[in-house]
């Protein structure tokens, strides 16, 4: 499983185009979306993460499964330098070490995270959601005040389009329901047009039909972007059914397609029972 550095790796092409002007050049010329090897994360002697190694594509959209407190939140704790690690690498692409970035600095590269709670202003209508999240660099007053480019509107529209919300726009955040909120949030992360999301357990809460739309959701928004997704909920992982790595104790237990996952001994045993 081991492939070595990525820095290891020579580019295909010198000089291949930037493709995303407002956020600094990330190298995917060998495929690697993100790549993360030997991690290890200790809390008091606790090892939260113990030499966990993850390998995912640009453009992928991986699944992340593991019991509580298997270390998949640490994980992205990690990713989005909100949790130093005791060793490990952390790239993004090929080119971009994370390890000592802040959380700022890897926010402005592209990475965003979406928390299990949505943390959406209850008080502002959809639309005043979208406009903050789009405006947040430029401060509230631009926001307050209507100054938009019709880049921003396009934007909007096109967001609104992506999460369903078009009809929506004039309500209250606070009236939508649980399942909406979410999608509101996922929808604020793109309008920066992140090139990695992380989703921490999207489904929780959520209705069955809920949870299938944002299983759809979150298929449609791979590949323009990498997603990695962690999620309790079997039924939203199978619907998704894309790569799946089960994390145990801090490592990587198995990789694979749910149909593996479910055949795989170790992991019938540690986690997903004989109901699965
Ligand atoms: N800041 C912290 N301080 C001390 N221990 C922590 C801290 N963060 C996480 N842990 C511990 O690390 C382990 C892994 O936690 P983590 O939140 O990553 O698990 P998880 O896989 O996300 O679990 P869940 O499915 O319940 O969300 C747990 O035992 C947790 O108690
Ligand atoms: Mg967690």
């Amino acid at each position: 499983m081991r492939r070595g550095p990525p820095e290891l790796l020579k580019p295909l092409l010198k000089f291949e185009s930037i493709k995303n002007d407002h956020f600094p050049y990330v190298d995917v010329s060998h495929s690697v979306g993100l790549y993360v090897e030997g991690l290890t994360v200790t809390f008091d002697g606790f090892r939260a993460l113990d030499g966990f190694n993850l390998y995912v594509d640009d453009g992928e959209l991986r699944c992340l499964i593991g019991a509580n407190g298997a270390g998949k939140t640490t994980l992205m704790d990690v990713i989005t330098g909100r949790t130093k690690p005791d060793s490990g690498e952390v790239y993004f692409g090929q080119n971009i070490n994370l390890i000592g970035k802040t959380e700022t600095e890897i926010a402005q590269l592209g990475i965003a995270r979406k928390f299990q709670n949505p943390t959406v202003f209850e008080h502002q209508t959809v639309l005043s959601n979208l406009e903050l999240a789009l405006h947040g660099k430029r401060g509230i007053f631009d926001t307050l005040v209507g100054d938009f480019s019709s880049d921003d509107l396009d934007r909007i529209n096109e967001v609104l389009a992506i999460i369903g919300l078009k009809d929506r726009i004039k309500s209250p955040a606070g009236s939508l329901s649980h399942g909406q909120k979410q999608w509101l949030e996922i929808g604020m992360l793109l309008s920066a047009n992140p090139r990695l999301l992380l989703v921490d357990e999207p489904a929780a809460g959520m209705t069955r039909g809920e949870a299938e739309r944002t299983a759809e959701l979150l298929k449609d928004l791979a590949g323009d972007r990498t997603i990695i997704v962690i999620e309790h909920d079997m039924e939203f992982i199978r619907s998704i059914a894309n790569k799946v790595t089960v994390m145990h104790q801090g490592q990587m237990l198995a990789e694979g397609s749910m149909t593996e996952i479910k055949k795989n001994p170790s992991v019938l045993e540690v986690y997903l029972g004989e109901e699965y």
